[in-house]
């Protein structure tokens, strides 16, 4: 779950401005790649071997975009051509409705893919280097991935505020978050499961010629100084302001742009006014925040989680597809199976 967005990208999947994220525990992916050596390889071919099922099922759509990704990694990890490759793949939640399922789904593909190169010719044996390439590999495939490699908090974009961080591949920021945030709930609300009508790469692709892009990057520098800042010091209420804001600007750059497009649906609106409300009249620190799509994240400490946690099912629950509400919250990240 992304607080500050990443929305924007040139080059080869390079964000135009840095962002941070938090690794969530309960909605995953789980990914499984069985190998073994083709009996003849096509000289000169790019062609990849693979079957491939979602959730037990063949999806030609989705085996199309990772073939395509597994053949634009050739040139990095080029015994994919020699193998014979089957991957299985499945979801703990609903997919392309804009909670991050791109991001957990390219990153534990990343992650096996790593696991493979190390397993054939013991390249990666120390952490940083496997997590560094991993973080690289996923980011290839969807920019938002890069940072899911890792647990808890993380930071994509090169920023002189933070050591160690870069354009390439994502950090893991857990060592410089004040307590007040471990453990940080995220209640996700499913509000719609169905598949968003504008795809996070249109969009990314939108803000190319977009009235508002250089002010809004700029704001994305003072947004993530400002949240370093609010991690580091354990301060929730300058955090939620901070996501609430970048919820919002990340919908109202959609709903500004040409063509315009709207990914709320008046159930995400009942819920953010509910919350602020609440919040408001509770004196409970519950922030919101929005991927790109109409499900809304609820952010709050765990200190305060069995009252939010009561509120959300028995007054927010009934703005949500069936009543389904995922009660997540920061993990330790991807676990080898
Ligand atoms: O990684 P992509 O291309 O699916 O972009 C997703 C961008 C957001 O989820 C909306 C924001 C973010 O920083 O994750």
């Amino acid at each position: 779950m992304a607080i500050v967005k990443y929305w924007g990208k040139h080059g080869q999947q390079l964000a135009r401005n840095p962002s941070l994220s938090l690794t969530l525990s309960e909605a995953f992916t789980e990914t499984k790649i069985s190998y073994k050596a083709l009996e003849k390889v096509v000289s000169g071919s790019d062609a990849i071997q693979l079957s491939f099922t979602f959730e037990g099922k063949e999806e030609p759509a989705f085996a199309e975009r990772i073939k395509k990704y597994l053949s634009s990694l050739l040139p990095v990890f080029p015994f994919l051509k020699q193998l014979d490759l089957t991957i299985d793949t499945k979801n703990s939640f609903p997919h392309s409705s804009g909670i991050a399922s791109s991001a957990s789904a390219m990153s534990a593909l990343a992650l096996c893919l790593c696991s493979i190169e190390d397993r054939l010719f013991g390249t990666l044996s120390s952490d940083q280097e496997f997590d560094q390439k991993a973080s690289y590999i996923a980011r290839l495939g969807s920019g938002s991935a890069c940072r899911s490699v890792y647990g808890h908090w993380s930071l994509w974009g090169e920023t002189g505020e933070v050591k160690g961080s870069s354009d390439v591949y994502a950090i893991p920021m857990a060592d410089q978050v004040h307590p007040a945030f471990e453990r940080a709930q995220d209640a996700i609300l499913i509000v719609s499961e169905h598949k968003k009508s504008v795809s996070s790469t249109q969009g990314h692709q939108l803000m190319e010629t977009h009235d508002y892009a250089s002010v809004r990057f700029q704001q994305a520098r003072s947004r993530l100084h400002r949240l370093l800042s609010a991690l580091r010091m354990g301060d929730w209420e300058d955090f939620g302001r901070i996501a609430e804001n970048e919820a919002l600007t990340l919908h109202g750059l959609m709903m500004s742009s040409n063509p315009s497009y709207m990914l709320m649906h008046p159930n995400t609106l009942r819920i953010l006014n509910a919350t602020r409300k609440y919040r408001e009249v509770k004196k409970v620190p519950v922030y919101f925040s929005l991927d790109a799509g109409p499900n809304v994240h609820l952010l709050y400490p765990e200190s305060v989680k069995e009252e939010v946690n009561e509120w959300i099912g028995s007054e927010l629950s009934t703005y949500c597809k069936d009543g389904k509400v995922i009660y997540d919250h920061g993990g330790d990240g991807p676990e080898e199976l």
